[in-house]
């Protein structure tokens, strides 16, 4: 039986669509002498993010996945990291946005990142919802970031504990009430 928790909001869905308009607008700025960015959701915390994020690029994209995993059902994060989906797409000279839902030991993104650049792309950058830096046991850092946050375990907007509340339109930090 799970352990009972609630969910207290840290981060509203009109606060998350507010800095998405911000971040698309650094990309955009960024990538503007890009043909057609490959834009990489890390599935399957990134799948939200990333919609509301292409919408918001007004700008040629091409959405490619990829699944790596380092979570198991629990809030403990192994170290192992695998690639349990690859790329449908060649990235070979071609400019990639990596967009994952949180860096937290920063093991996937460095890992991931490593991987793609074996595979020549012009330039590859990458993206995070949240970033957890009291976290970080990799020296790693996304080159775009949506909200720092503290170490608290979080939910909502495509994000899951245990494959639930994903569909939360928010970010929350889960909180067990047993030991309130
Ligand atoms: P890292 O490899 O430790 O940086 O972990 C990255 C992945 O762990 C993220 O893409 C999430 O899927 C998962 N993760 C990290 N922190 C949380 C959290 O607070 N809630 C849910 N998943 C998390």
């Amino acid at each position: 039986m799970a352990r009972p928790y609630v969910i207290d909001e840290l981060i509203s869905a009109k606060a998350i669509a507010a800095r998405i308009e911000e971040l698309a607008r650094d990309i955009r700025r960024d990538f503007r002498d890009t043909d057609k960015l490959v834009v990489v959701g890390l599935l399957r915390g990134s799948f939200v993010f990333i919609a509301d994020l292409v919408r918001e690029l007004d700008m040629p994209v091409e959405v490619d996945f990829l699944e790596a995993s380092s979570y198991g059902n629990s809030t403990e994060s192994s170290r192992e990291v695998r690639i349990l989906k690859d790329l449908r797409g060649e990235i070979q000279g071609r400019d990639v946005l990596v967009v994952e839902d949180i860096v937290d030991t920063g093991h996937t993104l460095s890992h991931v990142t490593k991987l793609l650049n074996t595979r020549a792309p012009a330039r590859l950058a990458t993206i995070a919802l949240l970033d957890k830096p009291s976290r970080r046991e990799v020296d790693v850092k996304a080159d775009y970031v949506g909200f720092e946050i503290p170490d608290e375990f979080v939910v909502g907007y495509g994000i899951d504990f245990a494959q639930r509340n994903r569909n939360l339109p928010f970010i929350g930090a889960v909180r067990f009430t047993e030991d309130a």
